[in-house]
């Protein structure tokens, strides 16, 4: 199946399974490797974080603990500014080393803000992992500590990510297809 179809728009496949588990093996072995005996929180960010959050935290080989937020910041396609905190964080993160599990930093707007609060709760060290980045799209400055892969600035659905609700549940990942209006 090489495109999909969600809502209104179609998708073409551009990221297989296989490419996918590539990257988050890559990223679990640097987090193994970095994080052996600290002990951290992998504090993942719902709903599109779950299933990379699920493939790259049951490699983690050391101790560690999980908990969940989660946020909105997109409708339909375009991403607001405006983040929606939709379930609060429930663990005590003080002097705690966090390892945010992303889906994809695409502004950067929702980690900046996830980073700043959990620094204010008084973590130790605040750590990033994102399955996907997208480069062109980034508009702030802070460090994103594993990065499974950079992709172009389009929109992508499938293994976590959706297009309004539809999508998460495909194991590969699709980019839509730009539909050309005729004037
Ligand atoms: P940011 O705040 O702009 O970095 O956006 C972060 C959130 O927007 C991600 O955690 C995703 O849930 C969502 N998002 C960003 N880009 C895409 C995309 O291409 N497809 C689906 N969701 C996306
Ligand atoms: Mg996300």
């Amino acid at each position: 199946m090489s495109t999909v179809r969600l809502h209104d728009k179609t998708f073409t496949l551009y990221l297989t399974k296989q490419q996918i588990e590539e990257a988050v093996n890559t990223v679990a072995q640097r987090l193994n490797k970095d994080l052996k005996g600290k002990k951290p929180i992998f504090l993942v960010v719902l709903n599109g974080a779950f299933l990379f959050a699920a493939d790259v935290i049951r490699q983690f080989e050391g101790d560690c603990e999980v908990c969940f937020v989660k946020l909105s910041s997109y409708s339909g396609t375009l991403t607001t500014t405006h983040v929606r905190e939709i379930m609060g964080l429930d663990m005590e993160v003080k002097n705690r080393l966090v390892v945010v599990v992303e889906d994809i930093i695409d502004t950067g707007i929702t980690m900046d803000n996830m980073q700043k609060k959990l620094i204010g709760l008084g973590a130790r060290e605040v750590k990033i992992a994102t399955l996907l980045f997208k480069p062109g799209a980034f508009r702030k400055k802070f460090k994103i500590d594993y990065i499974g892969i950079e992709i172009p600035n389009d929109f992508i659905v499938g293994y976590g990510l959706d297009y309004d609700g539809l999508g998460r549940n495909l194991p590969d990942i699709y980019k839509i297809i730009k539909e050309s209006h005729a004037q």
